[in-house]
């Protein structure tokens, strides 16, 4: 593999793996992957950014040498310390215990628990700049892009945007520029998979985040994996904002979405009376009846109808001791992130135990929801139990 010089003084030398099918256990990576490390040149000593997996530290250290001798590297810039970027850092400390490292708190904190030996280390908060060797940096917070450590650098003078996992994608490219890369299409695609499985949920940080990196004047966007962004700059960090406003939840206080179930038509007329309460009262109900045979097919609308409606009403009926199973794939589909601020409750008819309320209102608490007690009604609502349901709309409006 080439070790490329992207800008004067400036080198790829990560690691590009074609093989990789499957990454973080449950994200397919059909292009393979890159793990992005750069070198800098400065006369105050060599800096690398971003470090690389561990099982690939020996490829790793025989491509910095390419570009440096091991000795002459000063600093080590960490923007991200999941092992794919960080495994392969204790190698190169233990082969030059000078090397200092620059991260965020956050970062060097968890670089500490994945080191576990002592090294240098530099702490850089957000919005901070550094002069080393006549090169100025200037530390952008990336937080939750997509952990809470992430520090973006932009280096003034190449006007280079170092951005690990953001704006990168899971593309193995032997090109190392987009520019030169082909199979755009096959990139794009990369990028958005990328983006919908790993930034997704934190939708409304990667707003922020864009804010902050469209007042720099950039020119080339270094990621963590993918090719290096250095045509098109503007246009990736606006698909970037798209992506992130098409999942941003909205929590419409007049929208509620209700999802229920029901063997024998219990729960499906505490649903109704509810539907018919909300709609009286002006609100937009998201209705869904769900069974064995439609589920797979509504499922999306009813994730949609989740991310935009202020309210969330689930209705399960007891069947084994538990809500039925549906619904907690529903909710497996739903970050905290998004469940934050919404509110939500559960109801549902029982004959003998009846946990179906209860474990659907302990999810939903789990997930960040505010919780309203739940409802629930035993086989045939009587008179009390009627009245029990107008006192649960009075708490749910
Ligand atoms: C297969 C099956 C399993 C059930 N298991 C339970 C249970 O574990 N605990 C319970 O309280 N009720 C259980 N029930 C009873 C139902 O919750 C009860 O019939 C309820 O009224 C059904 O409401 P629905 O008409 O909305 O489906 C079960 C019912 C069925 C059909
Ligand atoms: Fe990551
Ligand atoms: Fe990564």
């Amino acid at each position: 593999m080439q070790c490329i010089e992207l800008k004067k003084d400036f080198y790829y030398v990560g690691v590009i793996d074609h093989s990789l099918k499957v990454f973080d256990v449950a994200v397919r990576t059909d292009a393979g992957t890159s793990y992005n490390s750069y070198l800098l040149k400065t006369s105050a000593g060599n800096i690398v950014f971003e470090g690389n997996k561990g099982k690939y530290e020996g490829e790793y250290i025989e491509h910095l040498k390419k570009i440096s001798p091991i000795e002459d590297i000063k600093y080590v810039f960490v923007s991200h310390t999941e092992p794919d970027h960080s495994g392969a850092i204790a190698n190169l400390l233990e082969l030059n215990p000078e090397i200092t490292v620059v991260a965020s708190s956050g970062a060097l904190m968890n670089l500490e628990k994945i080191v576990r030996k002592p090294f240098k280390e530099m702490k850089m908060l957000p919005g901070a700049k550094l002069e080393i060797g006549g090169y100025h940096f200037d530390f952008v917070s990336g937080l939750m892009l997509h952990w809470p450590d992430v520090m973006f650098t932009y280096i003034e003078e190449l006007k280079v945007l170092v951005s690990c996992d953001a704006f990168g994608a899971h593309f193995a490219s032997d090109a190392i520029l987009l520019s030169k890369e082909k199979d755009i299409e096959g990139y794009n695609k990369a990028l958005v998979y990328y983006y919908d499985h790993i930034m997704a949920p934190f939708a409304s940080y990667v707003i922020a985040a864009c804010d902050r990196v469209e007042k720099l004047d950039i020119s080339m966007i270094c990621p963590g994996h993918g090719p290096v962004v250095d045509c098109r700059i503007h246009e990736q960090i606006e698909k970037y904002r798209e992506l992130a406003l098409k999942c941003l939840p909205n929590n419409d206080p007049n929208h509620v979405t209700i999802v229920y179930a029901s063997a024998y038509g219990y729960t499906k007329g505490i649903a109704n009376y509810l539907k018919k309460r909300f709609e009286e009262d002006g609100k937009k109900v998201s209705f869904y009846e769900i069974d064995a045979l439609n589920y797979g097919e509504v499922k999306e609308s009813i994730i949609k109808d989740i991310y935009s409606s202020g309210m969330l009403l689930l209705g399960s009926p007891t069947l084994v001791g538990d809500a039925i199973c549906f619904f907690y794939d529903i909710l497996s589909n739903i970050y905290w992130t998004v469940g934050q601020g919404k509110k939500a409750s559960a109801f549902g008819d029982y004959g003998w135990s009846g946990e179906a309320v209860n474990n659907l209102s302990e999810r939903l608490k789990q997930l960040k929801f505010k919780v309203i007690d739940g409802y629930r009604a035993n086989f045939k609502l009587d008179e009390p139990q009627e009245k029990a349901l107008e006192e649960y709309y009075g708490r749910l409006k």
